[in-house]
Order: structure tokens, then C-alpha cells, then sequence
């Protein structure tokens, strides 16, 4: 589609003119589907000079003689179970200026991990944590979702700025504190502006780090409903899985669109190589964000060589606003996700919780046969067909 240099001056002009407003058309018709997406997704850390996100150096580094006289010995350290209090009886994490960055993410980790060494994550900024807003009813689903409350104790919320910090000590046990001094993630962030870039690059770097530890994960954005413990319901032969705006009925299948809102990986040789591989693959694409390029990346020769298995997750269990989990006997998470806005995001949800609580309230018997339907989408309502063709193609 480029006009070549040697086509000279006159032809790239007589080009211009033909093709510029159906580009520029194109163009805003592209950016505003995808702000419709993942507009003001929740997100991560990183520094602004270097584009990787080094976890250990992000930090000031304490000087390993000072680090060593004011470490008591272990068996001053409290036993586990007395470290993480309830949010309401203590501050979640102490804060203990020596500790690195890289130790504070091991601990956390560790407390929060399942006995086979699983973890929930989801990372919080400031415009997501206020008091009313995604936090409060993303924890809410955990409470009234059938067998999710125990998941709670998995689930480690990383903080990227101070406001959001605080307000996860306040109201949960496992969190991180992840701001990098200097940088504000606080802020929504302009969909595929740089910020918001660097942000979603950082996170997924932060996820290969928890794979290298030896963690498995399932990352949930905030926006993200729990009703049923996902992880009976994972493949058991795939490495990574993620979901889908919409799902094609073959897990499988390359040509699904993914949704990287929510996905499971397993830790291993694998999926942390894909992980470097998907980083990596920024550099080949600038300026499209991380899910974008995944899309392009999926049918790649080099992710066959990894040999990672990729699987897609059915928007049976795996739903959202795109394409929602029609089967309440079924679904296990329903996304935000065609929606902008946050007070749209917000009333959604919450209608969302309203129809599970009626769903649950019915007696055993009728909720099994009836077909009960969610009232939602409502505020975040799009016209039928608004999605249907521009999504399949990622706009590079
Ligand atoms: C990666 O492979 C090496 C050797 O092939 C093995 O020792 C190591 O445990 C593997 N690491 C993970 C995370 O599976
Ligand atoms: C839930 O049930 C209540 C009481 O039966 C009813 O008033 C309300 O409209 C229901 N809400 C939805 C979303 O179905
Ligand atoms: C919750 O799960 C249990 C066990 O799987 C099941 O018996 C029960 O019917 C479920 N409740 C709802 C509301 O789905």
C-alpha cells in the first residue's frame, strides 16, 4: 500500500489524494473499535528509559552490607500463616524498606500460591481502585460465585501506583506493590498512546517473571466477573490458554481471536520461552499493543519450534459483552469487554452480580432447567454487527 519512491512525487501525490481519506477513514474506524476493547484496561509498571521491565534493578538497590545487618535471622521471621493477616485486622504487607523487589515478588508469591503452585493475578491502578469502583465488585463476584470465595486466598493484586496500593492493603491480603519511581500509571490511560503501551508490554514481561519462578498463573483483568472456579475447566494437554471476543467452537483453532483480558499458564520451558518470544516481537511491530501482536504471532514457525500449546478457551465458560456465556450452569468468568467507559464498565458489572444472585437464589431444581439470560449488556450495549467484520483483522 505504500507508494514507493521511485514511483516520484507526482504519483505518490496523485496517490495521496486518492487513498488518504479512505485510509484515514479506515484509520478511525480501526482505533475506535479497539478503544471499545480494551479501553482503560488496568495495568503495569515500567520504567520509562528502559523498555524492558528489569523487576530487580526497577528498584533502588539497597547495598548488600547494609541489606545483611538489618535482616533479623529466620527464626525471627513471624511463621507463614501469621504474615498475612485479614485485611481488616492489619496492613496485608509489611513494609520493609530493605527487602528487593525481586524477594518482595517471591514472598508474595509464595504466601498466595495454591498447594501445586498456582496463583491468581491481576494488576490495579489508582482510577480502578477507588472505593465503589471495578476492585469492590471484582471481589464481590469471588464472594457470591459458586466455590470462587477460597480463591481469594490465591489471588495477588499488583499495585501499580500508591493509591492503589493502599487501597488493596485495605481490602485484600495478597498484594504488590509495583510503582517504579518516577513513572505514573495512575491516570487512564489513552488507548495505544506510548504510556499505555509500555504498560501492557510491562505486564505481560512481569508475567514470564512468575513463570521463571516456577508459578503457574491466571491472569484476570479487574473487569473480569468470577461465578466458578475456573481451573477444572483449563485443557489439560495446553501450556498457554487464553480467551476470546469470540469463540470459533475448536480450541485449537490459530484463527480465534484472543482476548488477553484472561489466560493460564502453566510454568515451563515452554510458555517461557513464548513469553520472551511474545515480548520480543514488540520490536516488529511498533506501536501495537501486546494481544495484537500475539494475533499475528500465533501462527509464527518459531512458536511450533517452542512447541508450546496455545489453547483457546470457550466463551461457554470464558464469556464477556462480545460474546457472553449463554449457560449459567456453566459460566465461570464474563468479561467487560466490548464496553467503554468506566461508569458504563461499573453499572454492567453490577447488574451482572444482580442477575448470578437471582440465578442462585432459584431453587436447585429450576436453576438447573431453566434458561435463565443475563440482562446485561445494558449501558455498555453496542449495535448488533458493530464488531462482526472490523474485529478479525488486526490493524497493524
Ligand atoms: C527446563 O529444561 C531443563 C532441562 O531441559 C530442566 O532442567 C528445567 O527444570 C526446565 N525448567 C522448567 C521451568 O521446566
Ligand atoms: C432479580 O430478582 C428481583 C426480585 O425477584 C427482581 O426484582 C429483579 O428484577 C431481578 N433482576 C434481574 C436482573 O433479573
Ligand atoms: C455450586 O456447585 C455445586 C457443586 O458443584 C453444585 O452442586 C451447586 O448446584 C452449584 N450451585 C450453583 C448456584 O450453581
Amino acid at each position: 500500500m505504500k507508494p514507493s519512491s521511485a514511483q516520484g512525487i507526482k504519483a505518490a501525490d496523485g496517490f495521496l489524494h486518492r487513498w488518504l481519506p479512505p485510509l484515514l477513514f479506515v484509520g478511525v474506524v480501526a482505533l475506535s473499535v479497539t478503544l471499545l476493547y480494551r479501553a482503560t484496561a488496568p495495568v503495569v509498571f515500567v520504567s520509562s528509559t528502559s523498555r524492558r521491565v528489569d523487576f530487580i534493578h526497577a528498584y533502588p538497590v539497597v547495598p548488600k552490607q547494609q541489606l545483611a545487618a538489618s535482616v533479623p535471622p529466620p527464626s525471627l521471621y513471624p511463621p507463614p500463616e501469621l504474615q498475612y493477616e485479614p485485611a481488616s485486622s492489619a496492613p496485608a504487607v509489611p513494609q520493609d524498606a530493605t527487602e528487593s523487589q525481586e524477594m518482595r515478588l517471591e514472598r508474595v508469591l509464595k504466601a498466595a500460591a495454591t498447594a501445586d503452585n498456582a496463583v491468581i493475578i491481576t494488576s490495579l491502578n489508582a482510577f480502578w481502585s477507588t472505593p465503589g469502583s471495578v476492585l469492590d465488585v471484582f471481589l464481590e463476584s469471588f464472594r457470591i460465585g459458586n466455590g470462587t470465595r477460597e480463591l481469594l486466598n490465591h489471588l495477588v493484586i499488583v499495585a501499580v501506583d500508591d493509591k492503589a496500593y493502599e487501597r488493596c492493603v485495605a481490602v485484600h491480603r495478597h498484594c504488590l506493590d509495583f510503582k517504579v519511581e518516577g513513572v505514573d500509571f495512575s491516570a487512564e490511560k489513552v488507548f495505544n498512546s506510548p504510556e499505555y503501551l509500555d504498560m501492557m508490554w510491562a505486564r505481560l514481561d512481569f508475567l514470564r517473571l512468575v513463570l521463571e519462578k516456577g508459578f503457574d498463573f491466571v491472569f484476570s483483568d479487574v473487569d473480569i466477573m468470577w461465578f466458578r472456579n475456573p481451573f477444572p475447566y483449563f485443557y489439560s494437554d495446553g501450556d498457554f490458554q487464553i480467551s476470546c471476543d469470540r469463540f470459533k467452537g475448536d480450541p485449537t483453532d490459530l484463527k480465534n481471536s484472543p482476548n488477553n483480558g484472561f489466560n493460564y499458564a502453566r510454568s515451563n520451558n515452554r510458555t517461557i520461552e513464548f513469553f520472551k518470544y511474545w515480548y520480543s516481537s514488540r520490536a516488529r511491530f511498533p506501536g501495537v499493543h501486546e494481544q495484537n501482536v500475539l494475533n499475528i504471532i500465533k501462527f509464527d514457525q518459531h512458536i511450533r519450534d517452542i512447541g508450546v500449546k496455545l489453547r483457546f478457551l470457550s466463551t461457554e465458560r470464558f464469556g464477556g459483552f462480545c460474546e457472553p456465556s449463554r449457560n449459567f450452569n456453566k459460566v465461570c468468568t464474563m468479561h467487560a469487554n466490548c464496553c467503554i467507559g468506566l461508569r458504563r464498565k461499573i453499572n454492567d458489572l453490577r447488574a451482572m452480580l444482580d442477575d448470578w444472585r437471582n440465578f442462585t437464589s432459584l431453587p436447585p431444581d429450576v436453576r438447573i432447567s431453566s434458561n435463565f439470560k443475563w440482562s446485561v449488556p445494558q449501558t455498555c450495549r453496542i449495535p448488533p454487527g458493530f464488531f462482526s467484520k472490523k474485529e478479525k483483522t488486526p490493524q497493524v
